[in-house]
C-alpha cells in the first residue's frame, strides 16, 4: 500500500530525509559549479556556454528548494547550510582555472553524479512506498540526465 507523510514510519522518514539531503545538497554544489562556469568561462564558446550553463543553475535552484521543502514535507530537518551541503555531497566545488572543455566535463560528470543519486533516493522512497517521494527523484533524476545529454554532446 502506497504511505503519504501522514503515515509513514518514523525510520521510513528518516531514510528517506537522508537520501533527500544528500540529493539537495549534490544539486546545490552543482549550481554552484554551473554559477562557477557561467561567470568564468572564456573562449569562442562564450555565448552559447555562458547561456547554458545559466540555464542549468536556474534550473538546480528552483530543484534545490522542492527537493528541500520535501523533506520539510515529511517533518523531518532540511539541509540548511552550506557548509553541510559540501560534506554531503559526492559533487565537488572547483576551485581554480579550467578550460571550456574541462568545465563541460566536470559539470557533465557532477549531472551523472546527482542523477545517480537521485535515482537511489527514489529507491529508498519505493522501498517505504512512498511514491509522491519517488515521482519527484525521478523527475529530477530525468532533469540531470537531460543535462548530461546537452554537456555530453559538446564533447563529441
Ligand atoms: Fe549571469
Amino acid at each position: 500500500m502506497t504511505q503519504t507523510a501522514a503515515n509513514l514510519s518514523p525510520s521510513d522518514k528518516e531514510a528517506i530525509a537522508e537520501a533527500l539531503n544528500q540529493c539537495v545538497a549534490e544539486t546545490a554544489v552543482t549550481t554552484m559549479l554551473a554559477q562557477n562556469f557561467h561567470w568564468n568561462v572564456k573562449g569562442m564558446g562564450f555565448g552559447p556556454l555562458h547561456a547554458m550553463f545559466q540555464t542549468i543553475y536556474e534550473d538546480h535552484f528552483i530543484a534545490q528548494d522542492d527537493l528541500a521543502e520535501r523533506v520539510r514535507a515529511l517533518d523531518m530537518h532540511a539541509e540548511g547550510t552550506l557548509a553541510g551541503m559540501i560534506k554531503r555531497s559526492k559533487v565537488a566545488e572547483f576551485d581554480g582555472k579550467a578550460t571550456d572543455k574541462e568545465m563541460i566535463k566536470m559539470l557533465l560528470d557532477a549531472q551523472e553524479t546527482t542523477a545517480a543519486t537521485l535515482a537511489g533516493a527514489g529507491a529508498v522512497a519505493a522501498n517505504a512506498n512512498d511514491t509522491l517521494t519517488e515521482d519527484l527523484c525521478i523527475e529530477r533524476g530525468l532533469a540531470h540526465e537531460k543535462f548530461a545529454w546537452f554537456l555530453r554532446s559538446h564533447l563529441a
